[in-house]
């Protein structure tokens, strides 16, 4: 190869943005040269390696955009300590066909038992995967709607939040919506509505929702709409950050004598 057609190879590289070829280039060929690789090899290996390092820049994207507060994962759940989440339904929550299909999941329990880590885990199986995911807490999320209501633009943040694929919902219950948040988040529930996949957790049974509505009527449609393609994982039993507090506890002990 001549110098003329080396530097036109590699400006061509950059013109295409195929920055990760372009990186690899010169070490592959002499690799290729030593080794006898043939030009399928060598092709294959830049390319697999462009798709590998773009796949993985996506992926840090969406977890970005996705804000989760945390990393959680599936493999970090205990389902032994947590023995009233079924592993089976959770795996099968983690193909993500809920979310192909637009169905939502909602986590019920008391604190501590696992809810946010599940939604987290399953969201970020779903970014891994190349799905549009955006954790939000409940609170926030209608403090936002409301702010977006009172300057004029509560359909653009509606749409907004209705194009992510998958959206979580945090807490529900801890703090009670006013009527104009429960006006909000019933709009962005129902535009969702068989277009579009949500997560919810909730400290509060479905029966005691109409508390955090205030409002009954609403309370219903929300439930209504929420529950008619819907996985409801009702998690019982002991906090884990009791456990870990307790084991703590018993270390301290330890440690004393
Ligand atoms: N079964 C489990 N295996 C491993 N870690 C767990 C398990 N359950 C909970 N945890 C961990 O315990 C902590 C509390 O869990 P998490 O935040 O999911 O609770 P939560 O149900 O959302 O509670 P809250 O209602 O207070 O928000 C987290 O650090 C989480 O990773
Ligand atoms: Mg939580």
């Amino acid at each position: 190869m001549n110098n003329f057609s080396y530097e036109r190879l590699h400006s061509n590289l950059q013109y295409l943005k195929l920055n990760t070829v372009e990186e690899l280039l010169d070490n592959c060929l002499e690799l290729a040269a030593r080794d006898n690789m043939t030009t399928m090899e060598v092709l294959d290996y830049l390319f697999e390696q462009e798709k590998k390092h773009r796949e993985a820049v996506a992926i840090e994207r969406r977890m970005k955009s996705a804000v989760f507060p945390v990393k959680k994962t599936l493999e970090e759940f205990d389902f032994e300590f947590q023995s009233s989440v079924n592993k089976k339904v959770i795996e099968d929550l983690a193909t993500l066909r809920f979310v192909h299909n637009a169905e939502n999941v909602v986590l019920l329990g008391p604190p501590g038992v696992g809810k946010s880590h599940i939604a987290i885990a399953l969201g970020i199986e779903a970014a891994k995967t190349g799905i549009s995911v955006y954790f939000a807490n409940a609170g926030n999320l209608i403090e936002r709607l409301k702010s977006a209501s009172k300057e004029g633009v509560l359909e653009k943040k509606l749409r907004d939040f209705t194009k992510y694929s998958l959206l979580i919902i945090d807490e529900i219950g801890y703090l009670p919506f006013d009527e104009e948040g429960a006006h909000c988040l019933f709009q962005l529930i129902s535009r969702r509505h068989e277009r579009r996949s949500t997560i919810f957790t909730s400290n509060k049974s479905y029966g005691e929702w109409g508390e955090i509505f205030k409002d009954h009527v609403i309370a219903a449609a929300v439930l209504d709409r929420i529950l008619h393609h819907c996985t409801t994982i009702n998690i019982k039993g002991e906090s884990y950050r009791l456990k870990e507090r307790k084991r703590q506890g018993i270390a301290t002990l330890i440690s004393y004598n």
